[in-house]
């Protein structure tokens, strides 16, 4: 069995943050999405592992690499257009052969990983098996309806009226009909090939298609909120070590990670929260659900809740930041020089919610 892991798009409701980034590689608890998605295959026994990539292509891959880190070989796949899930299985097509594959998104976070879910498909002679679970809003997913015997019977992709609150999760089991199916469907209205259109022709073939209800958590990380949700959850999951330096005047809990070489001088630090390689927290307040990524300073200053990625300086800041997730190279500081004003240089697409 091989993995597909979806590494494309712009993400353009996390600018400015992904105008640098590609969105699958921020960190949720200081570890980049693409490496949980990457890892939580590897878990389940798969070792070939397809990216398909955009514009971002570059990037992901001096930062993924060959797969060796963890044992596997990954291979990219060039998407020259964001044109649907269903189009990337079709670009795919040739790295995939005949193998049956698990199809994950790389920006989706799930609680517990996928082993179970692949052992199911392998143990059964099923031709789909999708992941749903139950959400508030269907009519934002791919929705799913269910007979009697638990078969999946109906597949809408961003219904008006959802027949159900169950929303297809972005990971899918197939074996190799689904390429069939790609083939003989047509683009939705938002000018895509829907992988919802693909597997509902499969139903209407009378192909078996079965569902995996997941009960824990799933977040699909589209927007900054979404990030912050899944860094929570996940930091909640850590298991919290000390390999950095803590001083006796500081307050560290039981549920705070400090990674190798950073220092906490004269500081509070509340978990679940992780404070990145060399990194330095010095008379301030560190709140939960924090991630503070490799080489940043926090001085004099108190943060809570809130993403901040390498190299960012926040020094002197007279309020608590809560809820914000901070960039690489960003400095936030009092200025010392007249007017006392608001002074800001912020990226297109940058909010500041001030008090
Ligand atoms: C895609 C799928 C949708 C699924 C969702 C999960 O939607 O088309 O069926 O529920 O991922 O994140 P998109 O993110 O492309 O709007």
């Amino acid at each position: 069995m091989k993995g597909l892991i979806l590494s494309g798009g712009k993400a353009t409701r996390l600018y400015p943050l992904t105008y640098t980034r590609a969105k699958q590689l921020i960190p949720v608890a200081n570890k980049p999405i693409l490496f949980r998605v990457i890892e939580s295959i590897c878990a389940a026994g798969i070792d070939d592992i397809g990216i398909v990539v955009g514009d971002t292509a570059e990037e992901i891959k001096s930062t993924v690499g060959r797969g060796g880190r963890w044992d596997a070989k990954i291979t990219y796949i060039q998407q020259n257009n964001p044109l649907g899930l269903a189009h990337a299985v079709k670009v795919s097509q040739d790295y995939l052969g005949d193998d049956p594959f698990v199809m994950f998104l790389g920006d989706n976070v799930i609680q517990g990983g996928i082993s179970e879910l692949i052992r199911q498909f392998q143990e059964s002679d099923w031709n789909a098996q999708i992941v749903l679970t139950r959400v508030e809003h269907p009519e934002q997913y791919g929705v799913a309806e269910l007979n009697g015997e638990g078969r999946v019977v109906q597949l809408v992709e961003k219904p008006k009226d959802p027949r159900s609150d169950l929303a297809l999760v972005g990971i899918y089991m197939f074996t190799s009909l689904i390429h069939q199916a790609v083939a003989e469907i047509k683009p939705s209205w938002r000018g895509e090939l829907e992988i919802t259109d693909a597997i509902q022709w499969l139903v209407e073939k009378g192909h078996q298609v079965f569902p995996y209800v997941h009960r824990g958590w799933w977040i699909d990380t589209g927007r900054p909120g979404d990030m912050l949700e899944a860094n929570g959850m996940v930091l909640e999951e850590l298991t919290p070590v000390i390999e950095g330096y803590v001083d006796r005047d500081s307050e560290v809990d039981g549920r705070v990670t400090v990674e190798k070489g950073a220092e906490i001088i004269n500081s509070v630090v509340r978990g679940p929260t992780i404070i990145g390689q060399r990194s330095r927290i010095v008379n301030a307040y560190v709140g939960p659900f924090t991630s503070i990524y490799h080489d940043v300073t926090v001085e004099n200053s108190e943060i809570e809740r809130s993403i901040v990625l390498e190299h960012s300086v926040i020094r002197d800041i007279p309020a608590r930041i809560q809820d914000s997730l901070i960039g690489r190279n960003v400095t936030l500081n009092r200025s010392p020089m007249k007017p006392k004003a608001f002074k800001m240089n912020l990226g297109d697409y940058s909010q500041v919610g001030i008090l």
